[in-house]
């Protein structure tokens, strides 16, 4: 599964990306807000940090204002993917810039039934939104299931983008149901590699080796 970052903050994405772990990233209009930079300044730099696909936004609500915007965009860098929300101008906007080579990830998908529509508009990418269904009481994680199932059928070649990412049980949980990708907020990210007997381990580990009195280097 390719690990993504959600966040617009770019020292945050240029400290995980020396990692090397970080295949993209995912920005949407409130994260660049948050980040209280320029858009094009902002995603500009995160383009030049991280090799993988980085998502933008458009914000217009009609098709041929979302293509513009797009294309606009795209203008940053070639890692470019244009995000599009999941209503009808948006299904439109996404079948024009896939049909053009334009890749696009089709955001705020709550249900199988839209993500069907995504691949059939042929969307690079699809990202249903666990954390937001699981707090409305839904299960999010069966909604991963359900669009594996119908584009394994179909064999779509749109990916899943687990997005909405609030716990290590749901990138554990997301990795299990199949999606190719998740897109992880940096404390989520910091908190997989975390395990208390990992710390502890290590210690007694350090600890034993101390009384050698040996050296490696
Ligand atoms: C996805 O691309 C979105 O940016 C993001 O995952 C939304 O997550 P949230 O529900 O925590 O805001």
């Amino acid at each position: 599964m390719k690990i993504f970052i959600d966040s617009a903050d770019v020292s945050e994405l240029k400290a995980l990306a020396e990692t090397g772990l970080v295949d993209g990233v995912t920005t949407n209009p409130s994260l660049i807000a948050k980040g209280g930079r320029n858009i094009f300044e902002a995603l500009k730099e995160i383009c030049a940090a991280i090799p993988g696909p980085i998502s933008a936004e458009a914000v217009a609500l009609e098709a041929p204002a979302m293509i513009s915007e797009g294309k606009k965009l795209r203008t940053i860098a070639d890692n470019i993917v244009v995000k599009l929300p999941l209503t009808f101008e948006g299904l439109k906007a996404c079948k024009a810039l896939s049909d053009e080579g334009v890749p696009v990830n089709v955001t705020l998908c709550f249900s199988a039934a839209q993500a069907l529509l995504a691949a059939k508009a042929g969307a690079t990418y699809i990202s249903p939104f666990v954390g937001r269904l699981d707090d409305g009481g839904q299960d999010g994680m069966e909604l991963i299931r359900e669009i594996r199932a119908i584009y394994d059928q179909y064999l779509f070649e749109t990916q899943i983008l687990a997005a909405s990412i609030r716990t290590v049980g749901h990138v554990r949980d997301a990795a299990l149901a199949g999606a190719d990708c998740s897109t992880i907020p940096p404390n989520v990210f910091r908190a997989c590699y975390k395990h208390v007997l990992t710390d502890a381990g290590l210690d007694a580990f350090l600890s034993d080796w101390k009384k050698t009195g040996q050296s490696i280097l």
